[in-house]
């Protein structure tokens, strides 16, 4: 990855107590470049103001909500601005919609979620299941590399599924899943509708809502150098025959009847930088569309990210008494690793390396089917570390310095 791309990310140049930090935690949430920074100060410093008014900054923030829906549908590639809905976060978004969704299933009806996925999109299906007396289940992993148990998917569906939620990559294990088969599985057995969790997938490859064949996406910006933002993609179908609960006086049309409330404008405007961002690391010159240049954007991104996957699964391979929970290949993954070093609990590690300003996560990530099926609930989950396209191969080699030490350490 260029140089000039760190120089853009104020977190990565500052130095807490002289040093500078590195930031492996990626997948909890990225460092956000300059020009996400300065559109939400220029936002709220000179158009702040609700939609719907007379005056200049009401109109000003009325084509922000315009521009934000266009970057998120060149972010899906979905086929209208119209089929984006905004939230606080992908959590919320789930929720909200998933009280619409369960208005449809009948008693009897069957929901197949999977231990695969963040909580996030496992809980509000659940939970609206529970009250609508709908059978849940819950496709598994295959122990040796956490993947999904494709397989097992395959089995539990019949003309009862009314609904599938499936993650397009795993926030723990960085397991990518081939969400288009996975769909065209799920498409040619049963009517479901499908909801992809695509928030850790978004910050390491383009997703294309059309080609997919779901009927709904969420990501959440600032998983991918925005603002804490959920982004929804849903089918106009979906949007049309479904009811939002909404306030009474709201405008009862599509997409903004499904968007509670006042919306972050700020977040907003953060959001369309962090879009034009992963746009602007395509070489492709700016009288190219937006979409190619956003997936020419992404090649850059994946090349590198493979590389430093690469690097850090054959380094960590040197070392004994530590299991990897994932593909050990840089194929079909994310470059987020989750393992465990025997004998030493994964905070314990967590806080070794943050005495050294590297910051790695320690825990089950709110992956909870992942972590009762591996048997990891009562022992501190796992350690997490999880690169981004701004990490380099010398922040790699610190880590794994660092990693000897403190496996000395604890001997
Ligand atoms: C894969 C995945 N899905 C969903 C979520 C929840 O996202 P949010 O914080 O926007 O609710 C997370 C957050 O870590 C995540 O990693």
């Amino acid at each position: 990855m260029k140089d000039h791309i760190r120089d853009q990310f104020p977190a990565l140049q500052q130095e807490n107590d002289g040093v500078v930090p590195i930031f492996l935690d990626g997948p909890g949430g990225s460092q956000v470049p300059n020009c996400v920074l300065n559109s939400m100060v220029n936002y709220l410093g000179s158009s702040n103001a609700n939609l719907g008014g007379a005056y200049f900054t009401s109109k000003k923030t009325q084509s922000l909500m315009s521009d934000a829906r266009q970057a998120a549908a060149d972010l899906y590639n979905a086929p209208s601005a119209n089929n984006i809905v905004f939230g606080a976060n992908a959590t919320s978004l789930a929720f909200h919609f998933s009280r619409a969704v369960a208005n449809t299933w009948q008693r009897g009806d069957e929901v197949i979620v999977t231990a695969l996925d963040h909580y996030s999109n496992v809980s509000p299906w659940v939970l609206a299941a529970e009250e609508k007396g709908v059978v849940v289940h819950q496709v598994p992993v295959v122990e040796a590399d956490c993947t999904l148990d494709r397989q097992a998917l395959l089995g539990l569906l019949n003309e009862k599924t009314k609904f599938v939620a499936v993650t397009h990559a795993s926030n723990t294990t960085g397991s990518m899943v081939d969400v288009k088969a996975v769909i065209e599985d799920i498409k040619s057995h049963s009517e479901a509708l499908v909801y992809v969790d695509a928030v850790h997938y978004v910050p390491h490859a383009s997703v294309d809502v059309q080609a997919l064949g779901c009927d709904f996406l969420v990501s959440s910006a600032y998983k991918y150098f925005g603002p804490h933002l959920g982004v929804l993609f849903a089918k106009e179908s979906v949007l049309s025959s479904l009811s939002p609960y909404k306030v009474a006086p709201a405008k009862d049309v599509n997409p903004g009847r499904w968007e509670t409330g006042t919306q972050s404008f700020e977040a907003l405007a953060g959001f369309v930088s962090a879009v034009d961002y992963i746009a602007s690391l395509s070489d492709l010159p700016v009288t190219r569309s937006r979409r190619e240049r956003i997936c020419a954007g992404y090649e850059h991104i994946i090349q590198h990210e493979k590389m430093l996957s690469a690097h850090f699964l054959s380094n960590l391979e040197g070392f004994t008494g530590i299991k990897l929970f994932g593909l050990s290949s840089s194929e079909n993954r994310t470059p987020t690793f989750a393992f465990r070093i025997e004998g030493i609990a994964p905070r314990a590690v967590s806080e070794f390396f943050a005495q050294y300003d590297v910051c790695i996560w320690d825990g089950n990530f709110y992956a909870q089917g992942l972590y009762e099926q591996l048997g990891l609930t009562d022992i501190g989950g796992v350690i997490r570390v999880g690169c981004m396209h701004y990490n380099n191969v010398s922040e790699l080699e610190r880590f794994f310095e660092l990693l000897e030490k403190c496996i000395l350490l604890h001997k």
